[in-house]
């Protein structure tokens, strides 16, 4: 994944700036005139394995020069002999199918069961069995890999984005039942990659923007300057005929994503990251020590661009919008010392995205409530208001 984030940015580079006469080499055409130009000839592709089957396998154009010849690697089942990849440096032609993986030792394709994902279900699972399940609890969900799935929902709460271990990432919405198609995340997953590269948290501008829902923002500027569109799933180019612009010049004539409900005519960085780029300027024009900076000299940007739930200046720590505006507030001073260590905001953040009148409870500090009530039926939750059940 974080090989991918890098390709990413090279090919969002590169496909900026890439000249068209590179590609023309290999238009439909000449593909149609020499379908074997610098490729073997192509070989068949089994009826059972083609772009409207994906349950079959995996539908590609082939991996040469040209792409001229279709592709299929088909997925194999359990008990199915798999190449390891060791005996030869062909492409392999098939692969071990949705929760499956291919075991060196038998050759065989085998289930996935020892992922983080795959043990939390068997844990959920056993504990069902044991009759040890909390109402609201929900049981994870993995994806063909053993990962976790992009998305999680508490039932009646909202859902969230999760990295592929599960833990909570940037990205929520309200839960209405299709947590799946509204909560893509992969902007929420890249741009945590991107950070582990990096060995730190991102700083505003370093990475493509994300919506609210951890998809991609479709209109992104990508070094303060240039602007161009981009799609939503993967962040890649849309290549609509359009030239990239300069951010003065962002509006619904020059970029075909232009969206007036959401973007402004001529500007691109929302309030936080504007803050931001101010403040940092300052203070290095000031010859500040970074190491100096107060916690709250700059404020916290999340993905999007805005505020996140956590800020402080010199007198409060607080539970902010996506706009800035202090919430809930904790006066620095002694007494609630604990309060602000834990403060965490998620529970205010989840009142504010659910619009049924069944919100959460929130503690002074606006966390959850760990003994929270629901149609008549209490019980406690972790700090995502996910149901656990409590140690005594
Ligand atoms: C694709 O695969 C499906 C299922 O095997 C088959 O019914 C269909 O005819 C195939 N389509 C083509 C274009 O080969
Ligand atoms: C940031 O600086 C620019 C240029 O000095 C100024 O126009 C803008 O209003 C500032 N924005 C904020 C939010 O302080």
């Amino acid at each position: 994944m974080i090989f991918k984030t890098i390709c990413l940015l090279t090919f969002i580079i590169w496909g900026v700036l890439a000249d068209e006469k590179d590609s023309i080499y290999c238009t439909t055409d000449f593909c149609e005139k020499y379908p074997h130009a610098g490729e073997p000839p192509c070989s068949v592709i089994p009826p059972s394995c083609n772009i409207t089957n994906s349950l079959s396998g995996i539908y590609l154009p082939s991996p040469t020069t040209c792409n001229c010849c279709e592709y299929c690697i088909g997925y194999l089942s359990e008990g199915q002999a798999c190449a390891t990849g060791k005996k030869t440096t062909d492409t392999p032609s098939t692969i071990c199918g949705s929760g499956l993986y291919c075991d060196l030792d038998r050759e065989t394709c085998r289930p996935i069961s020892n992922t983080p994902c795959t043990k939390a279900q068997a844990e959920y699972d056993n504990r069902r069995k044991d009759g040890k399940m909390g109402d609201y609890e929900i049981r994870p969900k993995c994806d063909d890999n053993g990962d976790f799935v992009p998305y999680h929902c508490t039932p009646g709460g909202i859902c969230y984005c999760v990295d592929k271990e599960g833990k909570r990432i940037f990205g929520s919405i309200a839960n209405d039942g299709k947590g799946e198609y509204e909560l893509p995340c992969d902007c929420s997953r890249n741009h945590k990659d991107m950070g582990l590269v990096m060995g730190r948290d991102l700083r505003p501008g370093e990475y493509l923007r994300c919506a609210s829902n951890g998809a991609y923002e479709p209109l992104q500027c990508l070094d303060e300057k240039t602007c161009i569109c981009v799609d939503e799933q993967d962040g890649t180019p849309a290549f609509d005929g359009m030239l990239p612009v300069e951010i003065w010049a962002i509006d619904r004539n020059t970029l075909s994503c232009f969206d007036p409900t959401k973007n402004v005519k001529g500007s691109f960085y929302r309030r936080c990251e504007e803050v931001y780029m101010n403040k940092s300027q300052e203070i290095s024009d000031s010859k500040k020590d970074y190491d100096l900076v107060l916690a709250y000299e700059l404020p916290n940007c999340t993905p999007d661009g805005n505020y996140a739930p956590v800020q402080e200046d010199h007198k409060y720590k607080f539970c902010s919008t996506p706009e800035g505006i202090p919430l809930i507030r904790l006066e620095k001073k002694a007494e609630n010392k604990k309060l602000r260590d834990e403060m965490n905001c998620k529970c205010a953040m989840a009142r504010r995205l659910i619009k049924s009148n069944e919100k959460p409870s929130c503690l002074e500090n606006g966390n959850y409530n760990p003994e929270q009530c629901r149609r008549g039926y209490c019980y406690t939750v972790d700090e995502d208001g996910n149901q656990i059940m409590s140690t005594q």
